[in-house]
Protein backbone atom coordinates (compact mmCIF):
# COMPACT_ATOMS: atom_id res chain seq x y z
CA UNK A 1 0.00 0.00 0.00
CA UNK A 2 1.09 3.52 -0.51
CA UNK A 3 1.00 6.18 2.37
CA UNK A 4 2.06 9.55 2.11
CA UNK A 5 3.00 11.84 5.19
CA UNK A 6 2.89 15.55 4.82
CA UNK A 7 4.76 17.83 7.17
CA UNK A 8 3.64 20.95 9.30
CA UNK A 9 1.09 23.22 7.33
CA UNK A 10 2.98 26.73 7.37
CA UNK A 11 -0.20 29.31 7.74
CA UNK A 12 -2.12 30.34 4.48
CA UNK A 13 0.66 29.54 1.88
CA UNK A 14 0.89 25.63 3.40
CA UNK A 15 -2.48 25.74 3.72
CA UNK A 16 -3.95 26.58 0.33
CA UNK A 17 -0.81 25.17 -1.41
CA UNK A 18 -1.32 21.37 0.21
CA UNK A 19 -5.24 21.85 -0.06
CA UNK A 20 -5.27 22.57 -3.77
CA UNK A 21 -2.64 19.83 -4.65
CA UNK A 22 -3.94 17.59 -2.08
CA UNK A 23 -6.46 15.64 -4.80
CA UNK A 24 -4.29 15.76 -7.75
CA UNK A 25 -1.19 14.23 -5.40
CA UNK A 26 -3.86 11.26 -3.96
CA UNK A 27 -4.90 10.41 -7.51
CA UNK A 28 -1.03 10.67 -9.13
CA UNK A 29 0.69 8.61 -6.68
CA UNK A 30 -1.88 6.70 -5.83
CA UNK A 31 -1.94 6.83 -2.33
CA UNK A 32 -3.97 4.37 0.04
CA UNK A 33 -3.41 6.50 3.10
CA UNK A 34 -2.67 9.98 3.51
CA UNK A 35 -1.54 11.99 6.81
CA UNK A 36 -0.81 15.81 7.01
CA UNK A 37 0.52 17.58 10.36
CA UNK A 38 -1.47 20.35 10.78
CA UNK A 39 -0.04 22.00 13.59
CA UNK A 40 0.73 25.58 12.02
CA UNK A 41 -1.75 25.35 9.68
CA UNK A 42 -4.07 28.62 11.28
CA UNK A 43 -1.57 31.68 11.20
CA UNK A 44 1.33 29.26 11.86
CA UNK A 45 -0.23 28.51 15.17
CA UNK A 46 -2.70 25.82 15.67
CA UNK A 47 -5.35 25.06 14.03
CA UNK A 48 -9.03 25.51 13.53
CA UNK A 49 -12.35 23.21 13.18
CA UNK A 50 -12.79 24.37 9.37
CA UNK A 51 -8.87 23.58 8.93
CA UNK A 52 -9.37 20.39 9.93
CA UNK A 53 -12.62 19.91 8.16
CA UNK A 54 -11.01 21.05 4.84
CA UNK A 55 -7.86 19.03 5.10
CA UNK A 56 -10.37 15.63 5.42
CA UNK A 57 -12.48 16.82 2.83
CA UNK A 58 -9.15 17.20 0.24
CA UNK A 59 -8.40 13.59 1.35
CA UNK A 60 -6.05 13.50 4.25
CA UNK A 61 -7.19 10.07 6.83
CA UNK A 62 -5.54 11.65 9.51
CA UNK A 63 -3.98 14.51 10.97
CA UNK A 64 -1.06 15.65 13.35
CA UNK A 65 -0.16 18.25 15.41
CA UNK A 66 2.53 19.00 17.98
CA UNK A 67 3.43 22.18 20.20
CA UNK A 68 1.18 24.31 19.02
CA UNK A 69 -1.91 21.48 18.64
CA UNK A 70 -3.49 24.11 21.60
CA UNK A 71 -3.01 27.37 20.62
CA UNK A 72 -6.28 28.20 19.11
CA UNK A 73 -7.61 27.97 22.23
CA UNK A 74 -11.27 28.61 21.74
CA UNK A 75 -11.14 25.95 19.35
CA UNK A 76 -9.54 23.14 21.62
CA UNK A 77 -12.84 21.03 21.62
CA UNK A 78 -12.12 19.94 18.52
CA UNK A 79 -9.77 17.33 19.53
CA UNK A 80 -12.64 15.64 21.32
CA UNK A 81 -14.68 15.71 18.67
CA UNK A 82 -12.31 14.61 15.97
CA UNK A 83 -10.58 11.20 16.25
CA UNK A 84 -8.60 11.81 13.01
CA UNK A 85 -6.93 14.63 14.62
CA UNK A 86 -4.17 13.69 16.88
CA UNK A 87 -2.37 15.65 19.51
CA UNK A 88 1.08 14.36 21.10
CA UNK A 89 0.61 10.99 23.48
CA UNK A 90 3.51 12.32 25.48
CA UNK A 91 1.39 14.82 27.03
CA UNK A 92 -0.70 14.83 29.85
CA UNK A 93 -3.39 12.47 29.88
CA UNK A 94 -5.96 15.40 30.82
CA UNK A 95 -5.29 17.00 27.59
CA UNK A 96 -8.42 17.08 24.78
CA UNK A 97 -8.22 14.35 22.76
CA UNK A 98 -5.31 11.34 21.50
CA UNK A 99 -2.46 10.70 20.33
CA UNK A 100 -3.26 7.41 18.85
CA UNK A 101 -5.95 6.05 16.64
CA UNK A 102 -6.62 2.74 14.14
CA UNK A 103 -7.69 3.62 10.60
CA UNK A 104 -8.95 2.17 7.30
CA UNK A 105 -6.85 3.04 4.53
CA UNK A 106 -8.87 3.30 1.08
CA UNK A 107 -7.55 -0.60 -0.09
CA UNK A 108 -8.97 -1.91 3.46
CA UNK A 109 -6.15 -2.30 5.21
CA UNK A 110 -5.97 -1.35 9.13
CA UNK A 111 -3.62 1.98 9.51
CA UNK A 112 -2.52 2.66 13.32
CA UNK A 113 -0.82 6.15 13.90
CA UNK A 114 0.77 7.21 16.50
CA UNK A 115 2.27 11.20 17.82
CA UNK A 116 4.45 12.04 19.82
CA UNK A 117 6.73 14.86 20.82
CA UNK A 118 10.29 15.03 21.52
CA UNK A 119 11.59 15.95 24.79
CA UNK A 120 14.86 17.73 23.62
CA UNK A 121 14.39 21.44 23.18
CA UNK A 122 10.56 21.20 23.15
CA UNK A 123 8.75 21.92 26.74
CA UNK A 124 8.46 19.32 28.69
CA UNK A 125 6.37 16.10 28.08
CA UNK A 126 6.72 12.41 29.20
CA UNK A 127 9.25 10.27 28.09
CA UNK A 128 8.11 9.51 23.89
CA UNK A 129 9.98 6.43 23.37
CA UNK A 130 7.85 4.69 26.50
CA UNK A 131 4.76 6.45 25.17
CA UNK A 132 5.24 4.92 21.57
CA UNK A 133 6.87 1.87 22.83
CA UNK A 134 2.59 1.11 24.85
CA UNK A 135 1.24 2.28 22.13
CA UNK A 136 2.49 -0.41 19.64
CA UNK A 137 2.40 -2.63 22.01
CA UNK A 138 -0.77 -4.56 21.29
CA UNK A 139 -0.39 -4.10 17.16
CA UNK A 140 2.23 -6.66 15.73
CA UNK A 141 3.03 -4.98 12.09
CA UNK A 142 1.75 -7.58 9.15
CA UNK A 143 -0.69 -9.43 12.09
CA UNK A 144 -3.00 -7.41 13.85
CA UNK A 145 -1.98 -3.70 11.64
CA UNK A 146 -1.31 -3.79 7.72
CA UNK A 147 0.58 -0.77 8.46
CA UNK A 148 2.10 1.64 11.66
CA UNK A 149 3.09 5.29 10.91
CA UNK A 150 4.72 7.39 13.91
CA UNK A 151 4.85 11.23 13.34
CA UNK A 152 7.53 12.34 16.10
CA UNK A 153 7.32 16.20 16.45
CA UNK A 154 11.38 17.14 17.89
CA UNK A 155 13.84 18.91 17.72
CA UNK A 156 16.65 17.69 17.78
CA UNK A 157 17.99 15.08 14.95
CA UNK A 158 19.75 12.78 17.42
CA UNK A 159 16.24 12.24 18.95
CA UNK A 160 14.48 11.93 15.95
CA UNK A 161 16.55 9.17 14.74
CA UNK A 162 17.03 7.42 18.10
CA UNK A 163 13.46 7.32 17.47
CA UNK A 164 13.41 5.17 14.26
CA UNK A 165 15.97 2.62 14.96
CA UNK A 166 13.99 2.34 18.26
CA UNK A 167 11.23 1.36 15.82
CA UNK A 168 12.80 -0.18 12.89
CA UNK A 169 11.27 -3.38 12.18
CA UNK A 170 7.98 -2.73 14.32
CA UNK A 171 7.08 0.28 12.33
CA UNK A 172 6.12 0.67 8.21
CA UNK A 173 7.19 4.44 8.62
CA UNK A 174 8.73 6.94 11.29
CA UNK A 175 8.71 10.79 9.92
CA UNK A 176 10.01 13.17 11.85
CA UNK A 177 8.42 16.97 12.23
CA UNK A 178 8.14 20.44 13.74
CA UNK A 179 11.77 21.48 12.33
CA UNK A 180 9.97 22.88 9.04
CA UNK A 181 13.10 22.09 7.18
CA UNK A 182 13.81 18.89 4.82
CA UNK A 183 16.21 16.45 5.46
CA UNK A 184 17.89 14.46 2.77
CA UNK A 185 17.97 10.90 4.87
CA UNK A 186 14.72 9.28 3.81
CA UNK A 187 15.52 5.83 4.06
CA UNK A 188 14.47 2.16 4.29
CA UNK A 189 16.50 1.11 7.49
CA UNK A 190 18.25 -2.04 8.36
CA UNK A 191 14.85 -3.93 9.78
CA UNK A 192 12.65 -2.54 6.61
CA UNK A 193 11.07 0.55 8.75
CA UNK A 194 10.87 3.75 6.30
CA UNK A 195 12.46 6.75 7.99
CA UNK A 196 13.28 10.44 7.15
CA UNK A 197 14.63 13.01 9.98
CA UNK A 198 11.95 15.56 8.99
CA UNK A 199 10.02 15.96 6.22
CA UNK A 200 10.10 19.79 5.81
CA UNK A 201 7.24 21.94 5.91
CA UNK A 202 4.57 22.89 3.02
CA UNK A 203 4.94 26.45 3.10
CA UNK A 204 6.74 29.46 1.58
CA UNK A 205 10.33 28.76 1.82
CA UNK A 206 11.77 32.30 1.49
CA UNK A 207 10.81 32.73 4.64
CA UNK A 208 12.37 31.90 8.54
CA UNK A 209 10.56 28.38 8.89
CA UNK A 210 7.85 29.83 7.57
CA UNK A 211 7.57 33.05 9.00
CA UNK A 212 7.89 36.29 7.38
CA UNK A 213 11.98 36.83 7.60
CA UNK A 214 12.18 40.48 9.24
CA UNK A 215 11.10 40.10 12.54
CA UNK A 216 12.80 36.55 13.62
CA UNK A 217 15.76 38.44 12.30
CA UNK A 218 15.05 41.40 14.63
CA UNK A 219 14.93 39.18 17.39
CA UNK A 220 18.42 37.19 16.22
CA UNK A 221 19.82 40.52 15.58
CA UNK A 222 18.74 42.77 18.67
CA UNK A 223 17.59 40.56 20.95
CA UNK A 224 14.21 42.08 21.60
CA UNK A 225 10.80 40.63 21.02
CA UNK A 226 9.44 44.07 19.73
CA UNK A 227 6.94 42.86 16.93
CA UNK A 228 4.80 39.76 16.25
CA UNK A 229 5.48 36.86 14.03
CA UNK A 230 3.49 36.33 11.00
CA UNK A 231 4.16 33.73 8.24
CA UNK A 232 5.63 34.29 4.88
CA UNK A 233 2.91 33.77 2.31
CA UNK A 234 4.69 33.37 -1.45
CA UNK A 235 3.84 30.36 -2.92
CA UNK A 236 4.14 27.09 -0.87
CA UNK A 237 6.32 23.94 -1.35
CA UNK A 238 4.62 20.72 -0.66
CA UNK A 239 7.33 18.65 1.99
CA UNK A 240 6.37 14.65 2.62
CA UNK A 241 7.48 11.44 1.54
CA UNK A 242 5.54 8.38 0.03
CA UNK A 243 6.40 4.76 1.13
CA UNK A 244 5.43 1.80 -0.50
CA UNK A 245 4.39 -1.02 1.94
CA UNK A 246 4.83 -4.16 1.34
CA UNK A 247 1.23 -5.99 1.98
CA UNK A 248 2.70 -8.98 3.79
CA UNK A 249 4.66 -7.61 6.61
CA UNK A 250 3.47 -4.08 6.66
CA UNK A 251 7.14 -3.08 6.29
CA UNK A 252 8.71 -0.43 3.51
CA UNK A 253 9.68 -1.40 0.28
CA UNK A 254 10.95 2.00 -0.58
CA UNK A 255 10.40 5.51 0.63
CA UNK A 256 10.37 8.37 -1.56
CA UNK A 257 10.44 12.24 -0.89
CA UNK A 258 7.84 14.54 -2.55
CA UNK A 259 9.00 18.05 -3.12
CA UNK A 260 6.54 20.13 -4.95
CA UNK A 261 6.44 23.88 -6.61
CA UNK A 262 7.46 26.87 -4.79
CA UNK A 263 11.31 27.78 -3.80
CA UNK A 264 12.97 23.91 -3.23
CA UNK A 265 14.36 21.67 -6.01
CA UNK A 266 11.13 19.41 -6.79
CA UNK A 267 11.73 15.64 -5.92
FE1 LIG B 1 6.25 22.20 16.09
Amino acid sequence: MRIAVFGDVMGRSGRNGLLDRLPGLKKKLALDFIIVNVENSAGGFGVTADIVEAFLDAGADALTTGNHAFDQREEIDIYDREERLLRPVNFPASNPGRGSGVFEARNGASVLVVHAQGQIGMHPCDDPFAAVDREIAGAVLGKDMDAIVVDFHAEATSEKCAMGHFLDGRASLVVGTHTHIPTADDQVLPRGTGYITDLGMCGDYDSIIGMEKSEPLRRFITKMNTGRFAPANGEATICGVIVETDPATGLARSIDPIRVDGRLRRA
